[in-house]
């Protein structure tokens, strides 16, 4: 019945490519839930509108993706502490009839590492390559799991800097020319930029230069295997692929709207995975941001 279905949704422009409608469609039916996930497309200039028919429109919440993550921030009632650190939004829900704003992309990436490299957040020093949006949800999580020195590289200095201010003590940031340095001694490389991403093959960093029980992540997940976890596999080093932060940013969602806790299961990570790897299916690089 219409009225006992819970409804959410993932808004973005465009929003055709995302898997998030597959991901909480295999919840909802591994739960036996009458509920339904769709995928809107709303262009930014609807997109206060959009929000401000939400409760009339029947939805219990939803994702929020490119490009209306800072938007959402600016307009949901109230946040959560996770969305004011990163300073966008990507999950909506209502409680008591106020609009709830929070940001689950940290919570994704770092259990996404729990899952792949148990143990990681005490491993030391971690450079961070990038400052832009991916790379603040990134640096969140590791301020929240207790790594202490937090080293920003990027090719645009200026934009390290403000992160770096904004996260404050134990968060530095480095023109790309210190990289070699900085790897040196450090135990976590994440990469946030778009450099090994469709079109742009180039390494980010030579993993080469790490010691020798460093960590190595990439928040891509097309393809699976980024040139940096293969040359990071080939060195002898822990990698872990992306797609576990898309499959586990998805739960407190789910969690909020249809009101049980799902599991990141085996069985969903080879769905997805097999629908990357379709015949016709867009192999230009994607990641959860
Ligand atoms: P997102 O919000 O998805 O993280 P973004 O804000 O566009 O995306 O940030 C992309 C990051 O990739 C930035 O750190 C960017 O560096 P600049 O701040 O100097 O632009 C980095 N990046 C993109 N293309 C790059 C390239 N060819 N070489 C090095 N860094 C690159």
């Amino acid at each position: 019945m219409a009225e006992t279905m819970k409804k959410a949704f993932v808004v973005g422009h465009p929003i055709a490519h995302s898997r998030s409608p597959k991901i909480h469609g295999h919840w909802l039916a591994r739960y036996g839930i009458a509920g339904s996930y769709e995928a809107i497309d709303v262009a930014p200039s609807d997109f206060a509108a959009f929000l401000e028919g939400l409760a009339e429109n029947g939805y219990r919440g939803g994702n929020v993706t490119i490009p209306h993550k800072e938007a959402a921030f600016a307009l949901a009632a109230r946040r959560d502490r996770a969305a004011e650190e990163i300073g966008a939004v990507n999950t909506l829900w209502f409680e008591d009839g106020t609009l709830w704003g929070g940001n689950t992309d940290g919570h994704g990436f770092a259990a996404n590492l729990d899952d792949q490299v148990p143990g990681w957040a005490a491993n030391g020093p971690a450079v961070v390559l990038g400052a832009g949006g991916a790379s603040r949800a990134v640096i969140q999580a590791l301020k929240q799991r207790g790594v202490r020195d937090i080293r920003i590289v990027n090719r645009t200095l200026a934009r390290a800097r403000e992160l770096a201010d904004r996260f404050g003590a134990g968060v530095t940031a480095h023109a790309v020319e210190a990289t070699g340095e900085l790897l040196a001694d450090a135990g976590l490389l994440i990469n946030t930029t778009a450099l090994g991403m469709h079109g742009n093959e180039g390494l980010p960093a030579d993993p080469a230069g790490l010691p020798d029980h460093a960590i190595v992540t990439d928040i891509v997940y097309v393809p699976l295997e980024t040139p940096l976890l293969a040359a990071a596999r080939a060195r002898g080093l822990k990698a872990a692929d992306g797609l576990g932060m898309l499959l586990h940013q998805a739960v407190p969602g789910f969690e909020r709207w249809f009101g049980a806790r799902p599991e990141v299961s085996p069985e969903l990570r080879r769905m997805i995975v097999a629908d990357i790897k379709a015949p016709g299916v867009q192999s230009d690089a994607q990641r959860t941001l």
